[in-house]
C-alpha cells in the first residue's frame, strides 16, 4: 500500500503515529513506548502500546495491530482512501488532486453513474406505481394487510412492478441507450430480441449500497406464484456478496448498539427495523458470504443472527455462524419460539407477540454454541450411533473457539449435556484439534513466548540493525540445509523479513505485517515491541549458532527416520550377508557428517 515514494508514503513518514492515535486513546509515555487502554476491546489495565520509532501499534490482549491507517480505518471503520484523508488533515499535509484516469477508467466510471442514476428513477417508477394503478393499488392493500403503513412504504422506498412486462422499459428507455439498459439488469432480451422488464406484477425492495444508492431490487410475487422472490443479477454496480440489505440506514444504529441482528428476509428487516431495532441487516436472497461478513465487521463484532426456524433457516443459520466464527464475530442466535402451530419468523413474530417481546428474546439470546447443544439435543441421543452424530455436528464449532481453556469447558459441557463419555469426547476434541492445528489461533499473550529467546533476538535484529542486516539476512537464508528459520515457530515471520531486506531496504513492520496472517503479525509485532539492546554481530552469531545447531538436529533426525525405513539387509541365499544397499551407505554418512557438526557446536 505505501508504495515507497508515493502520498500516503509520505503521510506516513511525515505523520506522527502517537499524535494520532492520541486523538482517540488517552497514552502515557512508558519507557520507549507509549501505552493505554485499547480502544477495541474492554479493559481496565492498559494492553495497548503505540511504537513511537517503528510507528506501529498493538495491542497485547486482543491483538490488533498496525501503522497509523490501519488505526484510522479500525477506529473510524473507514476505509484506507478516507484514512489517508484523515490523517493527512490531522497532520497539516495537503492533499493533491487524483491522477488523471484512462479513458477505459472513465467510461466505466461514466457508465456506473448512468446505471446508478437508473436505479434510481426505478425506484422512484416502481414507488409511483404502487400508489397510482390499479394493480399497485392491490399491492399496497397486500402491504397494508401485513402490517406496513404509508409510512413505512415510503421510508423504505418500497414500489410495484406492474405485470405488463414493458412499463419499465417503457420508461427507461426515454433516457438511456438499450445497450445499458440491459446492463442493468433490470430488463431482458425475449428470443425475438425484444426487451422486456426483469420484474412483472411483483412488490419491489430497493437494495442500497453502503453509501444509500440504490443498485439491485429484491422483488416479492404478490401472490403464491413462484419463485416467491427474484432479484437483480450480478452488474457493474452490485455484487450480491458484498451488500447487504439496509446497512445504509443500520450502520448508525449498529455503531451505537455495538451489535447488529441478522435476519433473512426483506420484510424480516422492514419489520424488526420498525420495532425499534435500526441495527437490523440481511443478506439478499443469497446465504451469508464472506464479504458480508467483512463488511459488517467494519461496524461491529457482535451479531445475534435470526435466521426463520424452518429447516432452511436451521441450515442457514449453522453455515452462516460457521463463517461469522471463522471471522473472529462474536454470535450468538436467537430461535424464535413458535406461535401455536406456526413457526415464526422475525416479522412474524413481532406483529403477533410485540416489539416488547421481541426485544426481550433478543436480549437473552444465547451464545452460539449454548444454542448449537441445545440443536443436538434435539437429536435422537438413544443410541451410541445417535450421540456420534450429535457430537459430530458439534465438534466443528467447538473447534473454533480460539481460546483452549474455553474449549475444554465446552467439551465438559457437552459431555454433560449429550450424556457422553468425557474422555472419549476429549479425544475426539483432541485429534480434531490436531488435524487443524495452525487454524486454531493460539491464545495471543502466548504467541512470542512460544518462539525461542534467539529466534526472538534474530527477528528484532532484522528490523533494528542497520549495521549488518544484509548480512544477517544472507546468514538466515541458509545453506545446503536451507533456510535456518525452517520449521520454526517464527517461520514466515522470517521469511517475510528476509524478502524484505532483500528489496535492501529497512523493512517497516507494518508493512511486512499485511502480506502476514493474523498470528504472525501479532508475533512479529510482540518482537518488535520487546525492550531492545543496541545489537551486535557478537550476538546475532550466537543466536545464529543456536538456529544453526536446530536446524542440524532436524536434518539429523530426518536422517535417521530414512534410515529405518530402509529395507532391512538380510542374509542373501549362500550364508553371505548382502551388502547395504548404496541408499543406506549415503544416508549412514550423512549421518555422521551431521554428527560431527552437531559436535563441533559450543556447549
Ligand atoms: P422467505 O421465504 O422466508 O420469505 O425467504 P420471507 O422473507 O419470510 O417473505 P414473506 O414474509 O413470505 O414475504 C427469506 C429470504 O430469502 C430470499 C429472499 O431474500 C427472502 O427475503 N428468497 C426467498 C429468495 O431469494 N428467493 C425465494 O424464492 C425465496
Ligand atoms: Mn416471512
Amino acid at each position: 500500500m505505501a508504495e515507497a515514494g508515493s502520498f500516503a508514503d509520505r503521510v506516513k513518514q511525515q505523520a506522527d503515529i502517537v499524535r494520532v492515535i492520541g486523538d482517540y486513546v488517552r497514552l502515557k509515555k512508558s519507557g520507549q513506548n507509549f501505552t493505554g487502554l485499547c480502544p477495541f476491546h474492554s479493559e481496565k489495565t492498559p494492553s495497548f502500546a503505540v511504537h513511537p520509532v517503528r510507528q506501529i501499534y498493538h495491542c497485547f490482549g486482543c491483538g490488533v495491530g498496525g501503522d497509523v491507517f490501519s488505526f484510522v480505518m479500525a477506529i473510524e471503520k473507514c476505509e484506507f482512501p478516507e484514512a489517508l484523508r484523515t490523517v493527512a488533515e490531522k497532520c497539516g499535509i495537503t492533499i493533491p488532486a487524483p491522477r488523471a484516469l484512462t479513458p477505459e477508467e472513465k467510461q466505466a466510471n461514466q457508465q456506473r453513474g448512468e446505471l446508478l442514476e437508473m436505479h434510481r428513477e426505478t425506484a422512484a417508477f416502481f414507488a409511483q406505481q404502487l400508489e397510482s394503478t390499479a394493480e399497485g393499488r392491490a399491492a399496497h392493500a397486500y402491504l397494508e394487510d401485513r402490517g406496513l403503513d404509508r409510512e413505512a412504504i415510503a421510508q423504505f422506498g418500497l414500489g410495484y412492478a406492474p405485470s405488463s412486462g414493458e412499463a419499465l422499459c417503457r420508461h427507461l428507455s426515454q433516457k438511456h441507450p438499450d445497450q445499458l439498459l440491459e446492463l442493468s439488469g433490470l430488463v431482458s432480451r425475449d428470443p425475438g430480441a425484444r426487451l422486456y422488464d426483469r420484474f412483472r406484477r411483483r412488490i419491489m425492495f430497493p437494495i442500497a449500497s453502503e453509501s444509500g444508492k440504490v443498485v439491485a431490487f429484491g422483488g416479492r410475487a404478490v401472490g403464491d406464484e413462484l419463485p416467491k422472490y427474484m432479484n437483480s443479477p450480478e452488474t457493474s454496480i452490485y455484487s450480491k456478496s458484498n451488500v447487504l440489505y439496509h446497512l445504509d440506514r443500520a450502520k448508525e444504529a449498529i455503531r451505537q448498539k455495538d451489535f447488529a441482528v441478522l435476519v433473512e428476509g426483506y420484510m424480516d428487516t422492514i419489520t424488526v427495523a420498525r420495532a425499534g431495532l435500526g441495527n437490523v441487516l440481511a443478506s439478499c436472497g443469497t446465504s451469508l458470504a464472506e464479504g458480508q461478513v467483512k463488511l459488517l465487521s467494519r461496524f461491529t463484532r457482535r451479531v445475534v443472527v435470526n435466521y426463520d426456524p424452518d429447516t432452511a433457516g436451521q441450515a442457514a443459520t449453522e453455515r452462516s455462524l460457521a463463517i461469522l466464527l471463522e471471522h473472529g464475530l462474536d454470535v450468538r442466535v436467537l430461535a424464535l419460539p413458535p406461535i401455536g402451530e406456526k413457526r415464526a419468523d422475525p416479522d412474524l413474530f413481532i406483529r403477533e407477540q410485540g416489539a416488547e417481546a421481541y426485544r426481550k428474546l433478543l436480549e437473552a439470546a444465547p451464545a452460539y454454541l449454548n444454542y448449537l447443544i441445545a440443536r443436538a439435543q434435539q437429536m435422537d441421543l438413544t443410541t451410541g450411533e445417535g450421540k456420534l452424530r450429535a457430537v459430530n455436528f458439534l465438534m466443528p464449532y467447538v473447534q473454533r473457539v480460539p481460546n483452549r481453556l474455553l474449549r475444554s469447558e465446552w467439551a465438559t459441557r457437552i459431555a454433560q449435556e449429550l450424556r457422553v463419555d468425557e474422555p472419549v469426547l476429549r479425544e475426539t476434541l483432541r485429534r480434531a484439534a490436531a488435524d487443524r492445528r495452525g487454524e486454531v489461533k493460539a491464545k495471543p499473550e502466548l504467541m512470542a513466548r512460544a518462539a525461542k529467546p534467539a529466534e526472538r533476538r534474530l527477528v528484532q535484529m532484522l528490523v533494528e540493525a542497520d549495521g549488518f542486516r544484509d548480512k544477517l539476512a544472507r546468514e538466515l537464508r541458509g545453506g545446503e540445509l536451507g533456510e535456518l528459520y525452517k520449521g520454526l515457530e517464527t517461520e514466515r515471520v522470517f521469511a517475510a523479513l528476509v524478502a524484505a531486506c532483500e528489496l535492501g531496504e529497512r523493512p517497516d513492520p507494518a508493512a511486512v505485517a499485511k502480506t502476514l496472517p493474523d498470528n504472525d503479525r501479532r508475533l512479529l509485532f510482540e518482537i518488535v515491541f520487546e525492550l531492545p539492546a543496541e545489537p551486535t554481530w557478537n550476538e546475532a552469531e550466537s543466536c545464529l549458532a543456536v538456529l544453526r545447531r536446530r536446524r542440524v538436529e532436524a536434518e539429523l533426525a530426518a536422517v535417521q527416520k530414512q534410515i529405518e525405513a530402509q529395507p532391512v539387509a538380510a542374509a542373501a541365499p549362500g550364508g553371505t550377508v548382502r551388502p547395504a544397499s548404496e541408499e543406506l551407505r549415503r544416508l549412514l554418512q550423512h549421518k555422521h557428517e551431521l554428527h560431527r557438526r552437531l559436535a563441533e557446536f559450543p556447549e
